[in-house]
This record gives structure tokens, C-alpha cells and sequence, in this order.
């Protein structure tokens, strides 16, 4: 990545349409960074699978992912009821009741595989506000133009986020951050790597702290293999070493991603972003939250009002294929936690730099 122009496209399709355009393609992140394989889904219950096993993860990549993958089981739904293979030239003049109820059923099992990131939602009632809109012969036609236009909107968010934020980096500085908040969790170049990607592509040098994320190591595995191959220096830490790092001087600024942000400016992310943030402020470190206005939710009212994800056991009581909890001790394992809005010094958004208190 060498010059703004060059931004504009994200450095691999993290979600999007397949070639032929009847199924969602996704990059299979359970299997990075060993193996970077794609893989296609078309049937809800695969779509559904992909969100809940992380395969596509990240608020806004759930979200592009939810409106594609409405529209490519819409239309295997419809195939499977008429018996037609292919739908790309078919004149939808009768009206289409099985559409119309397919579409209400399929968005409610994409709405229930993840609870937490509030861009899952937002992508699928506005296809559910634009299908209403829509009269029957132009009802796939349509859907089709929104998911695309919630995947290109998606791109230019996260652009404009890296330059909104690309000038709290600067030259010769440290900067710290949690979980994946990159272009494998967006369409584009992500939302807290974004002003990383725009300095780095302005000649800033930087260095990236990644914490490695515990128990899934979103950070070790993602993060550091996207900064590595933009060619942007990264040092991956265990999760319990940002502490004492910012204690050090190391780090000049924070960086991270939302899931949700309620109304009065609490943020939902990933489970130790508050332990970070309680950090950051005890050593005078400033911290950003970076995200599009989809992730702003204005009918949560604060931080308490966001149902946390509770996953499974196994993500704590194995490591790899070993078992290392003795039996029957239960776990928690949250994987989100809310920072209130004190501790965040910015949030960085594709309209521009919002500084706490505020109301939305
Ligand atoms: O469980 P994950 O990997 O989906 O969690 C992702 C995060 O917490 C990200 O920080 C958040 O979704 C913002 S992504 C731009």
C-alpha cells in the first residue's frame, strides 16, 4: 500500500459475493494463519454456522456478511419452493407470498447466531425496510443492490475512519491494540488498523503492539498476519503484558474496535478492552475506539443494557487438543465486556472525531 488511491481497495475480500454471485464467499479466519482458504455458503444454516464458529467475525464484516447472506438464501429458498435452478432470468410479474415470508424467517435465524455486535442487526433491518419498499417483481433485484451497497458503504467507512484517526499516530511512536479490528473484520481496511493502514501508506513509522486475545487469539492469529503482509512492524504479547507496557512508555496511543455503542457512548468489545482502558488511564495513555455509525446504537441507553456473549467451555478448557482444566471446574468466558465512556479519549468515525460526554 503506497498511495490513498491504492487504499480504496482492502488487501483481500474478507466478505463478499461469490463470482457467479449466487452464494457469500468468505475468508475461512478459523484456519488463518495457517491456511488461507475460502469457502462459499448459500443456506442459511451454512451462513449461521460461518457467524457463530467465527469463520467471518468483527462487527462490521458480520453485518456485510448477514445482508449478502439474506439475499443468497433468499433466492435458494425461492429455487427450492418453485424448482427452478436459476433464478437470474426469471420476471418476477406474479406477486411472491413464499418471498415475502421466507425473508422474515431467514433474517430472524441470521439475527439470533451472534448478540452482541449490533451491525449484525442494523444490516438486516434495512434489508427488511428496503424488501418492504420493494414491489414483487423487483424484490431480489433490489435486495441484491442493497447488500452490495452495504459491502461498498462498508469499504469507504473504514477509509474514511483511517483518515480521521491516521494523525493520532505519529512518527516513531508505539501504539497498542485488542482483539482484530482489521480488514478481516470489514469489507475494507477495518476500523482500529485503519489509521494504522493510512499512516503506514502516508510513511509514518510506527510500531503495533497486537495483544494476543485470549481464549480465540484474534490478535496472534489475524491481526499480526494482516499487519505483517501490509509490511506494518507488529510485536504480539500476551494479553496480561499491556499493563506494564503502558507503564513503560512503549505505547503512545491505543486503539481499538466496537461491537456496540450504546447511547450514552459506553462501548461493548472484546472481553480485556476494559481492562486495557482502566490501564491506559492510569498511565495517561490516550484511547481511541474506532468504528462506523452502525455500530452506534441509539435504543441501547448504556453500557448494562448490551447482552454480552457467554461461549462455549472448550474455549477456555482447551488448549488446542489438550484439555487443561481438570474436569467439571466451570468456566467464564464473556467474549465481549463494556468500557464506560469515561476511560475512551476519542471515538474515530467515518464523520469524523467524537470526544465523550455525548448523547446520540
Ligand atoms: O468475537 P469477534 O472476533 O467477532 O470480536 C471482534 C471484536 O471484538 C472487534 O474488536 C469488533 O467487532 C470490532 S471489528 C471492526
Amino acid at each position: 500500500m503506497s498511495n490513498g488511491a491504492s487504499l480504496l481497495e482492502p488487501p483481500f475480500a474478507t466478505v463478499s459475493w461469490s463470482a457467479d454471485g449466487r452464494a457469500l464467499r468468505l475468508l475461512d479466519q478459523r484456519r488463518l494463519p495457517g491456511v488461507e482458504l475460502y469457502l462459499e455458503t448459500r443456506d442459511v444454516r451454512e451462513t449461521v454456522d460461518a457467524i457463530r464458529t467465527l469463520a467471518v467475525r468483527g462487527a462490521p464484516a458480520i453485518g456485510v456478511a448477514a445482508a449478502i447472506g439474506l439475499v443468497v438464501a433468499l433466492e435458494h429458498a425461492i429455487e427450492a419452493h418453485t424448482g427452478l435452478n436459476d433464478l437470474s432470468g426469471v420476471d418476477f410479474t406474479a406477486p411472491l407470498p413464499i418471498a415475502r415470508s421466507a425473508l422474515e424467517r431467514l433474517s430472524q435465524q441470521l439475527d439470533a447466531s451472534r448478540p452482541t455486535a449490533v451491525n449484525l442487526r442494523w444490516a438486516l433491518q434495512r434489508m427488511l425496510r428496503v424488501a418492504a419498499a420493494l414491489p414483487d417483481d423487483a424484490l431480489l433485484r433490489g435486495l441484491r443492490a442493497e447488500a452490495t451497497c452495504i459491502l461498498e458503504e462498508d469499504r469507504a467507512m473504514c477509509l474514511a475512519i483511517g483518515e480521521a484517526g491516521a494523525s493520532f499516530i505519529t512518527e516513531g511512536s508505539g501504539v497498542l491494540t485488542h482483539c482484530n479490528a482489521g480488514a478481516l473484520a470489514t469489507a475494507g481496511i477495518g476500523t482500529a488498523l485503519a489509521p494504522m493502514y493510512v499512516a503506514h501508506a502516508r510513511g509514518v513509522t510506527f510500531h503495533v503492539f497486537a495483544d494476543e486475545t485470549r481464549p480465540l487469539l484474534q490478535g496472534a492469529r489475524l491481526t499480526s498476519w494482516e499487519l505483517q503482509r501490509a509490511g506494518i512492524q507488529v510485536t504480539v504479547q500476551p494479553d496480561g503484558a499491556a499493563a506494564s507496557l503502558l507503564r513503560s512508555g512503549a505505547v503512545q496511543a491505543v486503539f481499538v474496535g466496537a461491537d456496540r455503542i450504546a447511547a450514552n457512548g459506553d462501548v461493548a468489545n472484546k472481553v480485556g478492552t476494559y481492562s486495557l482502558a482502566l490501564a491506559a488511564r492510569v498511565h495517561g495513555v490516550p484511547f481511541h475506539v474506532c468504528a462506523p455509525y452502525s455500530t452506534f446504537d441509539a435504543n441501547t441507553a448504556t453500557g448494562d443494557d448490551i447482552e454480552i456473549e457467554h461461549r462455549h467451555r472448550d474455549e477456555i478448557a482447551l488448549a488446542g487438543e489438550r484439555m487443561v482444566l481438570p474436569a467439571h471446574v466451570p468456566v467464564n468466558n464473556p467474549a465481549f465486556d463494556v468500557t464506560p465512556r469515561e476511560l475512551i479519549t476519542h471515538y474515530i468515525t467515518e464523520r469524523g472525531v467524537l470526544s465523550p460526554p455525548f448523547h446520540i
